[in-house]
């Protein structure tokens, strides 16, 4: 799926870009039949809120469930990368559910992710980026993702190593630094609905709030890497940084369509 000339300009001025309701209901009941099972794996890869059984990340979930392995490839999501990228050769950076789980899901600090790939993993440049998929409907109050437009273009700003707030330790920027941020781009936090998808520049500010709700918000977020710019250090475990470089293959639109009907031709 190409976006316009139109669309790639607006990532690149704001550092993100929303397209509601991109995949069907049909495609995102597919997906969607695969997350609880998914959430409930006892295995390192599912991460839990501190103190809490709540799920909060699935990590690598594309090499160990069929249907998430054909979301990895799925060309709504991947040809929007090659194109915001420049590269037709691009791998799997990470791969995760974050469920943000009705009552429990806690916040995601302010942060940018190349902060932590730079950091962590020694990734050469700010060549990577997110996209994102809404498994469920991201409201005002189930903790959307928020983002500081334009904030990607502050370059990459010093970062400090949470290791306490939450379950998951991440390079975070400080209260002044947010505040000065926020009064000059403000704050945005895109809302819709399953089947929307968000892609955001790896150097874009974002947060979230915590879900008080009964309302779990569940987003799928494949972080892109080009090839020629893969990591260089191997701290953190393959399942968080993988070390796969292997160029990602693009499968056909219908590809999730295809393994439900292959199911239920095996059914018969
Ligand atoms: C992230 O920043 O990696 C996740 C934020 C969220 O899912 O709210
Ligand atoms: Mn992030």
């Amino acid at each position: 799926m190409r976006l316009t000339n139109a669309q790639i300009a607006e990532f690149e001025e704001l550092g993100y870009l929303f397209l509601p309701s991109l995949f069907s209901p049909e495609e995102m009941a597919i997906l969607n039949a695969e997350v609880p099972g998914l959430l409930a794996q006892r295995r390192e890869e599912v991460v839990r809120e501190k103190g809490s059984e709540a799920p909060r990340t699935a990590f690598y979930v594309q090499t160990w469930n069929e249907v998430f392995a054909r979301l990895a490839r799925h060309p709504k999501l991947v040809e929007p990368g090659f194109q915001l990228l420049g590269s037709e050769k691009l791998y799997m950076h990470q791969f995760k559910i974050n469920a943000k789980a009705a009552f429990d899901g806690a916040v995601w600090q302010w942060h940018q992710d190349y902060a932590t790939w730079f950091n962590d993993d020694d990734m050469p440049a700010p060549r990577a980026m997110n996209i994102a998929l809404f498994l469920a409907e991201a409201n005002e109050f189930n903790g959307p993702l928020m983002f500081i437009p334009r904030s990607h273009r502050r370059g990459r700003l010093a970062a400090g190593h949470d290791v306490t707030t939450t379950s998951y330790p991440l390079w975070t920027v400080d209260n002044e630094t947010i505040t000065r941020l926020v009064a000059e781009g403000g704050i945005v936090a895109p809302k819709g609905p399953p089947g929307s998808v968000l892609m955001f520049h790896g150097n874009l500010v974002h947060a979230s709030g915590s879900n008080l709700t009964p309302w779990s918000r569940w987003i799928v977020y494949l972080s892109l890497n080009r090839c020629d710019n893969a990591i260089r250090r191997f701290k953190r475990p393959a399942w968080i940084a993988n070390r796969d470089f292997t160029p990602i293959e693009m499968l056909p639109e219908d590809c999730l369509l295809d393994y439900a009907r292959q199911r239920r031709t095996a059914a018969e």
